[in-house]
């Protein structure tokens, strides 16, 4: 970007400041002239994230852990939750630390407000900073609105979006200049093909307003914010071989079932100096479920 094009930007920032009376979008606080440097290429690997501290929360199993895995395999250090699953998250602290990098395991329910703030508090202390949030958990209940139970369209809500919203509350002021918040969303954020998904639908959509807004907010700190949302991914949640399954598979493009590891990719991607000029941006790994 050239000097004038830097200055229009500047003059036309302050005139929307000036119009809406929001002060922070009259003046970035970070540096524009060293990130708009101009180079014809960058030398750093894609994805490597070597001596980035990462929380991953709901990562016992399943895409939690396929992140949390890749994210190790890529040089971060890394703290997951979990709710219930003991041994799982124990196996999968242990495949971090057979990666050589650092893993613990933290029970939080991501329902409670306290816990989760207890987990990001704890996740700070024990890899001393954090870098990366990668707000994954969720949880999937089907079945017609008419016939829901208010407990379980409050559990939907506050595991599915009210976590997220609270851990990246607890991690802004933990991350600096460079640091991530990756959410995991859902293909169904944005087309509900089936009856039946109608909150669980709604909690994921709502992680789109979220994700744009908290980019605004947290652009002028170098902090990028971006959704993430999954295709049918053979989990507990979703196996490949459960009731939804050939259903699911139908509406892909590529007629089959994703692992994990493929949402771990595109995390990885995100939470690297690659993607530094991403952010309030919606990723859809969804094998073609919403072409
Ligand atoms: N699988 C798919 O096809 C698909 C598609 C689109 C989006 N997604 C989204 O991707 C994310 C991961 O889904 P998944 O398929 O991997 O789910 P999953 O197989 O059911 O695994 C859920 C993970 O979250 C943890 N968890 C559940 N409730 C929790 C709570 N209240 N507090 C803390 N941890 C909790 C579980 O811990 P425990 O083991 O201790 O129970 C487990 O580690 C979710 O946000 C889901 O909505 C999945």
């Amino acid at each position: 970007m050239n000097h004038d094009s830097k200055v229009g930007i500047s003059k036309r920032s302050v005139m929307l400041g000036a119009v809406t009376g929001i002060a922070a979008l009259a003046a970035p606080a970070f540096s524009a002239t060293t990130a708009e440097k101009r180079l014809p290429g960058r030398e750093e690997a894609v994805d490597d994230l070597r001596g980035k501290r990462a929380l991953v929360t709901g990562a016992s199993r399943g895409i939690g852990a396929g992140i949390a895995l890749a994210l190790a395999a890529r040089g971060a250090d890394v703290v997951i939750t979990y709710l219930q699953s003991t041994d799982k998250a124990a196996a999968v602290v242990k495949a971090i630390e057979q990666k050589g990098r650092r893993g613990f395991a933290i029970q939080a329910d991501s329902g409670d407000p306290a816990a989760v703030r207890r987990s990001v508090a704890e996740t700070v202390q024990r890899l001393g900073g954090l870098d990366i949030l990668v707000n994954n958990v969720g949880i999937s209940r089907s079945g017609p609105l008419e016939a829901m139970d208010v407990n379980v369209i409050n559990d939907v809500l506050n595991v599915n979006t009210r976590a997220a919203v609270l851990a990246s509350q607890a991690a802004i002021p933990h991350l600096t200049s460079g640091g991530r918040i990756i959410t995991i969303g859902s293909c169904l954020a944005e087309r509900v093909p089936y009856p039946g998904l109608t909150v669980y639908s709604m909690s994921k959509s709502a992680l789109l307003a979220f994700t744009r807004g908290l980019a605004r907010e947290l652009g002028p700190r170098n902090i990028t914010v971006n959704l993430i949302q999954p295709g049918p991914i053979d989990t507990d949640q979703n196996p490949s071989n459960g009731d939804w399954a050939d259903g699911n598979r139908r509406l892909t493009a590529l007629g089959r079932y994703g692992n994990p590891a493929d949402i771990g990719a595109a995390v990885t991607f995100l939470a690297s100096p690659a993607a530094q000029f991403m952010t309030g941006s919606v990723v859809t790994v969804d094998a073609g479920f919403n072409a």
